[in-house]
């Protein structure tokens, strides 16, 4: 804090980071990829049901975890960090089951407290949840299965109360294919009496392994992965040690940014089958894969092809890789149409693509993306996290320089990323500039 004498008023020293790029720089080599982070937010939530000790391995060392990891702080779990990636979690002496705004605010996930702390004290409050503002993101399908598990539920001073004398198994039909509404209504109805059945349960791979952790609690979890999940309640779960999975968006970031660099970049420590909707686009597009056990090998053509995209639920192409391959498919030799179909408004960042020379349409769900032949250095803005991640991909491609502000939606779910593709090859940097703010 200053003052700035002469015109009297206080100056606020702020401090902006941006990530800078000098574009056109092939990237080759090889890139570790961490845990999921969105697997990491649901498995640190359901750790909030146990009254015990969990130990989690391969956590990714991102702003959401830490903001959730304090979020528990708050409730009264005992969090300590064995390593950069391995969390413990004692949840013995877990005092309350009210998450106030102050800690979940600016994370979307956290509404999985309200399963978990529903499930295990059959009584929960959670302040409204945050996170990427892509549409409107009810969560409406959360609530109708909590109040079919014998809860009541309702909004009340920006906090989401959910109360329950006892909850029993019921069958549950989404709507729609919601992750977050399945892997909620798993956190509670594993600590339910009796039989729920969730169908047209989502399949992405963060809900299989959520469940994966919840069996390894005593949970009694089948068929996640497809689209009935069905759930046989247990009286109390018991700590364990999981391993998180690798993180399917944050491997795919690296084999677009590997294609769009006409590089050769070997992403590891991944699980391919997750990758398969996005390899099989890039093939399309003109891209060489080659597949390992747990690596995928990218190597970018001299000229991309043209390709239409629709995103959808798993095993479908991921919401969460559409910016990045928009920024891939603006500078492959032709038309190409983008179908969004899982978000309203997933598109806000495309005038940030177009200040990168991208020709880009947007009509309600729909991008007609025409190829250009180059794009060009810019100042942009990250509008989310994905949106970040996109125009580090096409800054990376563009000639000459690019400055990328707002880059907090980036650390959210990157970990390293300027680390790791400067690694590549990639002239990248993360600059601090000091502002002075009436
Ligand atoms: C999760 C992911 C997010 C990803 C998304 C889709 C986490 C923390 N976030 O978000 O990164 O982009 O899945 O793969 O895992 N919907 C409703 N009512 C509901 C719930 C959802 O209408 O009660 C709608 C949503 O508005 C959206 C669609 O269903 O249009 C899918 O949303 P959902 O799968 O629930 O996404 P999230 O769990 O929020």
């Amino acid at each position: 804090m200053g003052f700035d004498e002469l015109e009297g008023c206080a100056l606020v020293e702020h401090k902006a980071e941006f990530i800078v790029i000098e574009g056109q720089r092939p990237l080759f080599g090889e890139v570790y990829i961490n845990g999921a982070k969105n697997a990491a937010l649901s498995v640190i939530s359901a750790a909030v049901a146990v009254n015990g000790v969990c130990t989690l391995e391969n956590l990714p060392h991102i702003e959401d975890v830490d903001g959730l990891v304090s979020a528990i702080g708050a409730l009264g779990a005992q969090c300590r960090f064995i390593d950069e990636h391995t969390l413990e979690i004692d949840g013995t002496n877990i005092h309350t089951h009210v998450a106030a705004y102050e800690s979940i605010r600016k994370m979307r996930a956290s509404y999985y407290l309200l399963g978990s702390l529903l499930g295990r004290f059959k009584k929960a409050e959670v302040a409204l949840p945050g996170g990427c503002n892509f549409g409107t993101r009810p969560i409406d399908q959360h609530i109708k299965g909590f109040e079919a598990l014998g809860a009541t539920v309702w909004v009340e001073h920006g906090m989401i109360k959910a109360y329950a004398e006892k909850l029993t198994g019921a069958n549950i039909y989404l709507d729609m294919v919601s992750v977050g509404a399945t892997i909620n209504i798993m956190l509670a109805a594993v600590q339910a009496e009796g039989v729920t059945v969730i169908e047209n349960a989502a399949k992405e791979p963060h809900v299989v392994d959520t469940a994966n952790f919840l069996n390894m609690l005593g949970a009694k979890v089948k068929g996640a992965g497809t689209d009935v999940i069905r759930i046989t309640g247990v009286s109390a779960l018991h700590g364990c040690e999981y391993m998180i999975i690798p993180d399917q968006i944050e491997a795919g970031t690296y084999m677009i940014a590997a294609a769009i660099t006409k590089g050769d970049v070997t992403v590891r420590n991944i699980i391919p089958k997750h990758m398969d909707s996005l390899s099989a686009k890039l093939i399309e597009m003109n891209c060489t894969i080659e597949e390992g056990d747990d690596y995928i090998r990218v190597i970018g053509p001299e000229k991309l092809m043209p390709a239409h995209v629709k995103t959808m639920a798993y095993p479908g192409f991921p919401t969460d890789l559409q910016p990045q391959i928009t920024a891939l498919l603006s500078i492959a030799g032709g038309n190409c149409i983008l179908t969004e179909t899982v978000f309203d408004n997933r598109f806000q960042y495309v005038n940030e693509l177009r200040r990168l020379g991208c020709n880009i349409t947007t009509d309600n769900r729909m991008a007609v993306i025409e190829g250009v032949a180059e794009l060009t250095g810019a100042e942009v803005s990250a509008t989310d996290l994905r949106a970040g991640a996109a125009l580090v991909i096409a800054g990376l491609a563009a000639k000459g320089h690019t400055t990328i502000g707002n880059i907090k939606y980036i650390d959210r779910g990157y970990e390293d990323i300027v680390l790791k593709l400067g690694a590549l090859g990639a002239s990248i940097r993360r600059e601090t500039v000091a502002t002075n703010l009436a």
